[in-house]
């Protein structure tokens, strides 16, 4: 099969296309036709090691310490199931999934196999394989911290970095709740923010939040510490009495096969759309991860695998 293999820490450069052997699937185990794929932050975090030097020794012992162990990167996935494992119960093969697995990787390429009972789900029928692709990963982070954070109907929500690939589907995710949601985010994206279904839409390179009248109930931050840190420093001056702050960088997720099953149906139900940026070929994922470390990409990226 064609795959993407990680060489070794570093730039884009490092991944290169080469022919492995298509992976036999254990008994408990399916092998999916890969036919989407994304390019995500984390993809670019596991690539780069670009981390503060405790959590790259952490990474180093996790993901292998010259180069990644698995070395076919990528989460994310939409495609069919191609063959199963004799101990397979809840999938046949023809049945087109779409899934997400930060430990196993491997969806840069023509297969996979996964454990059935991982974050895999019946994608829905209504989306491309290319739209299925863009839901996991930022649906499935949004979904865990809103959840955390106890959003509930009527609150007001503010998030920070509306127009990335969690950003956006916290968006979404938030108003499908039943919250009045605030998203701030570049100038260039804010008629994306406001299609999503913000109430109001602030343009962080014109206006600071922080120093607004308005009060928000919870506050999430979409970025991530590294980069919102400076701009989140006053962010608790304009909470409401008893409201709350949560980061996309706080802690482990807890990310459930349910969260991704109600993903589909919200999906089908059109209550929330996938953001694609840009769609890439396998061949061009050197791009794709160029364009990914730039830290502005509009939803997500995404790569066809043909
Ligand atoms: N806790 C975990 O285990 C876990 C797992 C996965 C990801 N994460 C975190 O989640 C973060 C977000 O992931 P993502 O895939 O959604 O990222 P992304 O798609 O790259 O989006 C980031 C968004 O942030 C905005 N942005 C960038 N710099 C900014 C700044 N200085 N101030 C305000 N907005 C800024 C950009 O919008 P503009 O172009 O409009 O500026 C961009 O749309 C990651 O960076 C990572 O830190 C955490």
């Amino acid at each position: 099969m064609r795959a993407v293999i990680c060489t070794r820490y570093g730039p884009p450069e490092v991944l290169r296309l080469e022919e492995l052997a298509t992976p036999a699937p254990r008994k408990n185990e399916v092998r999916i036709r890969i036919l989407a794929t994304a390019v995500t932050s984390s993809d670019c975090y596991v690539r780069g090691l670009n981390l503060s030097p405790a959590y790259r020794i952490m990474a180093r012992l996790a993901l292998g310490w010259n180069a990644p162990r698995q070395p076919v990167l990528g989460m994310v996935l939409s495609g069919e199931v191609d063959s199963v494992g004799s101990d397979v119960k809840s999938f046949e093969v023809g049945e087109r999934v779409f899934g997400f697995n930060r430990h196993l990787f491997g969806t840069y390429a023509q297969y996979v196999c996964w454990p059935e009972d991982g974050l895999l789900a019946t994608r829905p029928a209504s989306l491309t394989d290319e739209e299925a692709a863009a839901i996991p990963y930022g649906g499935l982070l949004a979904l865990h911290f809103l959840h955390k954070a106890g959003v509930r109907a009527g609150q007001r929500v503010l998030v920070y970095g509306a127009s990335g690939a969690v950003g956006t589907s916290a968006v979404q995710l938030a108003r499908h709740f039943g919250a009045q949601v605030t998203g701030v985010c570049s100038t260039a994206n804010v008629d994306l923010v406001a299609s999503l279904g913000a109430t109001t839409v602030i343009d962080y390179t014109s206006e600071d939040f922080t120093e607004k009248a308005a009060r928000y109930d919870l506050i999430f931050d979409a970025v991530g510490k590294r980069k919102s840190a400076a701009s989140l420093r006053q962010c608790r001056q304009v909470l409401a009495p008893g409201g709350a702050c949560v980061s996309v960088d706080e802690g482990t997720p807890k990310l459930r096969r349910e969260d991704l099953v109600l993903l589909g149906e919200l999906a089908t139900k059109g209550e929330i759309r996938p953001v694609i940026d840009r769609t890439y070929a396998l061949d061009d994922i050197v791009e794709a991860h160029r364009y990914v470390d730039s830290g502005h990409k509009r939803g997500n990226v995404v790569v066809a695998v043909t």
